[in-house]
């Protein structure tokens, strides 16, 4: 799809590059991969309000990346404070994990208002600005006030909270004001889309309902709210997957292991994730199944993340400590039932253990999406293999071919992990990932942000009456 958005916004908390011990690199991760690309041809301005400055300094890219100067005990406030002590627990259900604090919240009132100003200022006249994620929910309000005459677009990537959840955050109808000031607010599924309608009946907003979305009246304008499910790089997965080096390194990695059956599971170290859960989950598979115990490993990438948190540093030492305790009960001195790896992986390391993997263990407690269950589908060069999905992760509602299960309900967990490592392939778990391919290859990132771009676009120019109810 064709967009025109010439010299197009992006606000988001993450810049498209990082510094490394090598250098300053492209950022991980599918959404930039989809961004830069349209970033390039609009050759418009991408402002990051987390980032490092000189890791900004891209002269010699045709757009301009701004990192934004916030004094650190702000941005402290704004993203250890109130993005993720508590609009990312309170999102994902984790009532009891958040924590309120009034300067916190100011923080974040002062981040996103320092994100609109440079988006007013950099933003052409009629322009299209597109904010993501719940870092900076009340930029797209902000912005409005500043610049009536843009087009704008957010981006929610975690579940929406369910209303019950949203009562306790002091700030909450600021937060809906805010993701209210966009033409389009997409979600990723259409259960957030409902969890939204909630939130808006909670506070009593007016709004339509069209099919699936929903229209809010702002005015002379209107907020649409959609569901737009995100995927990956599909090309670039399927060509790791089809890479001979790839493959040999994918043979070494399961020789490596005993040549046994290898589950994995790839997270950030986030307790969204269920790790600890899943790690208790295989150790009582272990417990109660001795070819478990000779012929299945479970190797977890565990990238660690938001270690300024205090209740995500006290997750890694629970991981390790499980991790240990699992080793000690099972393992010897030429088999170890646990690789935990500690550290973050480029997606040609990840292909590899993609490939090795008999079993994609997906088992988040609570997932916007997760686009692991998304990578392991694109890399395998055939439907073989098979994926073990949470029915609690948004990923679940798109990828409806894959093992569901109740990541919260123990001993279903214990079983579900145990059919996908030792059940023999079937010609039905055949059909389900060749099903899962052809979902997985309809909804690339690149069709995603150039969909929603254009379908931004043609929501600023449809002027259907819209009654509130
Ligand atoms: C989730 C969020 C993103 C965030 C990412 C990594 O996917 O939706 O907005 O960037 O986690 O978290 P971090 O705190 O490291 O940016």
């Amino acid at each position: 799809m064709k967009t025109r958005s010439p010299r197009l916004v992006i606000v988001s908390a993450r810049a498209p590059f990082v510094r490394t011990g090598s250098g300053i690199v492209r950022a991980p991760g599918g959404l930039i991969s989809a961004l830069l690309p349209l970033m390039r041809r609009s050759r418009g301005t991408w402002i990051a309000t987390g980032a490092d400055r000189e890791a900004c300094d891209t002269s010699e890219l045709p757009f301009r990346v701004r990192a934004l100067a916030l004094p650190s005990e702000i941005r402290s406030a704004w993203y250890a404070g109130a993005s993720n002590g508590a609009l990312w627990p309170l999102s994902h259900g984790f009532g009891e994990v958040c924590r309120f604090r009034a300067e916190q919240a100011r923080a974040y009132f002062e981040v996103c208002r320092a994100a609109a100003d440079a988006a007013a200022e950099y933003a052409l006249p009629g322009g299209v600005v597109w904010v993501h994620d719940y870092q900076l929910a009340l930029v797209p309000a902000l912005l409005r006030a500043r610049r009536p005459d843009l087009t704008i677009g957010f981006f929610w990537h975690i579940p929406w909270p369910a209303s019950d959840s949203l009562r306790v955050l002091p700030w909450a109808s600021e937060l809906i004001e805010g993701v209210l000031g966009a033409d389009l607010v997409g979600l990723h599924v259409p259960r957030y889309v409902r969890a939204f309608r909630d939130a808006l009946d909670e506070l009593g907003i007016a709004y339509v309902n069209d099919g699936e979305s929903i229209v809010v009246p702002r005015g002379a304008r209107h907020t649409r709210i959609e569901a737009w499910p995100i995927g990956v790089d599909v090309d670039g997965w399927a060509s790791l997957g089809r890479d001979e080096t790839v493959a040999a390194e994918a043979a070494r990695i399961t020789a490596d292991l005993g040549g046994g059956r290898v589950l994995l599971s790839v997270d950030r170290m986030d307790y969204a994730k269920g790790i600890v859960e899943r790690l208790e989950a295989f150790e009582r598979l272990l417990e109660q199944n001795a070819e478990a115990r000779e012929r299945v490993t479970l190797v977890q990438i565990g990238v660690p993340s938001r270690e300024t948190v205090p209740a995500y540093r006290e997750l890694r030492q629970r991981i390790e400590a499980t991790v240990g305790r699992i080793q000690g009960r099972f393992g010897g001195p030429r088999r170890k039932p646990v690789h935990l790896f500690a550290r973050t992986f480029d997606s040609t390391e990840l292909a590899a253990y993609y490939l090795a993997a008999d079993a994609a263990i997906v088992t988040p407690k609570r997932d916007g999406m997760n686009l692991v269950a998304f990578e392991y589908v694109a890399t395998r060069p055939r439907p073989n293999g098979r994926l073990l999905l949470s029915t609690t992760a948004g990923a679940a509602d798109v990828l409806t071919e894959a093992h569901l299960v109740n990541p919260y309900d123990e001993e279903g967990l214990t079983s579900a992990i145990e059919d996908v490592a030792l059940a023999p392939e079937t010609a039905s778990d055949i059909a389900r990932m060749a099903a899962l391919q052809a979902r997985v290859s309809q909804l690339s990132v690149e069709t995603w942000a150039s969909g929603f771009l254009a379908r931004l676009e043609q929501v600023t120019e449809e002027r259907v009456p819209v009654r509130a109810q």
